[in-house]
């Protein structure tokens, strides 16, 4: 199994070309199966997912041809019209949670669809109890039989007024996908306001949908008959870039963040990551991100959008361990992911768990150690942490990285800071 190993006491100095959002291409991969004229994406980001996206729905009969555009990001056209299985198999599914977002389009353009109940994951049980709700309210007959959902809607879904108990991201895309093809109009409250989903409804529309209120908690959707081809262009990604501006303060440097506007895609981040000592001026086609030279403590609590992004929570517990005062971060999103306290503690970190809650008592340094990552934005916190360290750190399990991440030894190469895997 690969490892990483990190190099103590960097310091980073340079830039960072952002890549496509992954957490935007995996909607916008499933929202192919809408149409049957096919489609274009670019600024496809290179990563583990965006794989097993991919050998999903060639396992449905979309035919998706990839070209590497640059080591950061890529073309992918995509072949709708000879769909022959409507089964989103468990093999592909246990993987990959967001296998689920193939629910809705293929109730939508076919009536029906079997996809395997995803099972949960290090950071919770995770489930899609909305989704189902959702679905149900635009006319579906939905079924859980053997760990699949079985759904069907055999005159097609009607559009209707949905609100969503909680604030749930792929729930409200799943639903957004499938109220494109409804008869009639469909509005959605208390929806997910993350830039990812205005990013999908804006494709969306681009195919010829008739959406209106995304980036609000009110999305309203008029139905058509059918969509039509289009070329889009993911939106930068505001998680990987929020992390290598950590890296930036914990190690007391500067980066560069190119590719998109990250001031309005990390409100609340930049406020708070600005409470800690750094400082963000914007700059041509990015942010800069400086230190001040010390980190100041603060307190993060996890909200959805335009609240602080639980992604970027495992990122900034590492910056806070070496604070110099307390911090607290509520975790208010997932019930178990605090997996990375554990191994933040073995590299010599002062953190108390009570609840959703953890106590942060900045130490001066932090040791490397040999740890194991647990999830994915919880292995890049052990490798900003492992960066400001005394000593090595050589991280275990490190697949869990490339789901989200692309190309980071030659990213963190080009900001002057050495990450070797072997
Ligand atoms: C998306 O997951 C992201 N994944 C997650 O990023 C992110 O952490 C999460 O949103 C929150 O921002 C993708 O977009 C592919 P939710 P999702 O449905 O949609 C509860 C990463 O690191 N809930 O917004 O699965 C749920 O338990 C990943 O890139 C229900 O109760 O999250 C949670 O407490 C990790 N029933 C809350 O809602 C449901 O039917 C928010 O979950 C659905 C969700």
């Amino acid at each position: 199994m690969e490892k990483i190993k990190v190099y103590g006491r960097q310091k980073v100095n340079g830039s960072v070309q952002i890549s496509g959002a992954k957490n935007a291409a995996l909607p916008l991969f499933a929202a192919t199966l809408l149409s049957d004229n096919g489609m274009c994406l670019k600024n496809v980001p290179p990563l583990a997912d965006i794989e097993t996206m991919t050998e999903l729905l060639e396992k449905l009969g979309v035919v998706c041809i990839s070209k590497q555009n640059s080591i950061y990001d890529g073309i992918v056209k995509f072949k709708t019209d000879e769909i022959s299985s409507f089964t989103a198999p468990y093999e592909v599914v246990k993987k990959m949670r967001a296998s689920i977002l193939v629910l809705g389009p293929l109730l939508a353009r076919f009536g029906r669809c079997k996809v395997s109940l995803p099972g949960g994951c290090a950071i919770g049980v995770r489930p899609i109890d909305l989704h189902l709700k959702g679905l149900e309210a635009l006319g579906a007959k939905v079924e859980l039989k053997d760990g699949y959902v079985h759904a069907s809607a055999i005159d097609g879904l009607k559009g209707a007024t949905f609100e969503f108990p909680i604030v749930t991201v792929t729930g409200t895309e799943n639903i957004l996908m499938a109220a494109t093809l409804a008869d009639g109009s469909t509005i959605l409250k208390n929806a997910a306001r993350e830039p990812e989903i205005v990013d999908l409804a804006n494709c969306l529309n681009a195919m010829g949908a008739r959406i209106s209120g995304q980036g609000t908690s009110t999305i309203t959707i008029e139905g058509v008959t059918s969509l039509h081809y289009a070329e889009y262009s993911i939106l930068p990604d505001r998680i990987e870039a929020g992390t290598y501006a950590i890296a930036a303060g914990i190690t007391r440097g500067k980066v560069d963040l190119l590719g998109g506007n990250f001031r309005e895609l990390l409100p609340t981040f930049i406020e708070k990551m600005e409470e800690t000592g750094m400082k963000f001026t914007d700059i041509e086609n990015g942010l800069r991100v400086e230190s001040c030279g010390e980190i100041v403590p603060t307190n993060i609590s996890t909200e959805p959008f335009p609240g602080f992004p639980t992604d970027l929570q495992a990122q900034s517990m590492a910056l806070l361990a070496v604070a110099n005062g307390e911090s607290e971060i509520c975790e208010n999103i997932w019930e178990n992911r605090f997996m990375h306290v554990a191994e933040f503690m073995r590299m010599g970190a002062n953190i108390t768990i009570n609840g959703s809650y953890a106590h942060i008592v900045g130490v001066p340094t932090l040791k490397g150690a040999p740890v194991m990552a647990t999830d994915l934005r919880a292995s890049f916190g052990l490798v900003l942490a492992a960066l400001a360290a005394e000593g090595d750190t050589v991280i275990d399990r490190v697949y869990h990285l490339d789901r989200g991440y692309c190309c980071v030894t030659e990213k963190f190469a080009g900001c002057g800071v050495v990450v070797e895997r072997f």
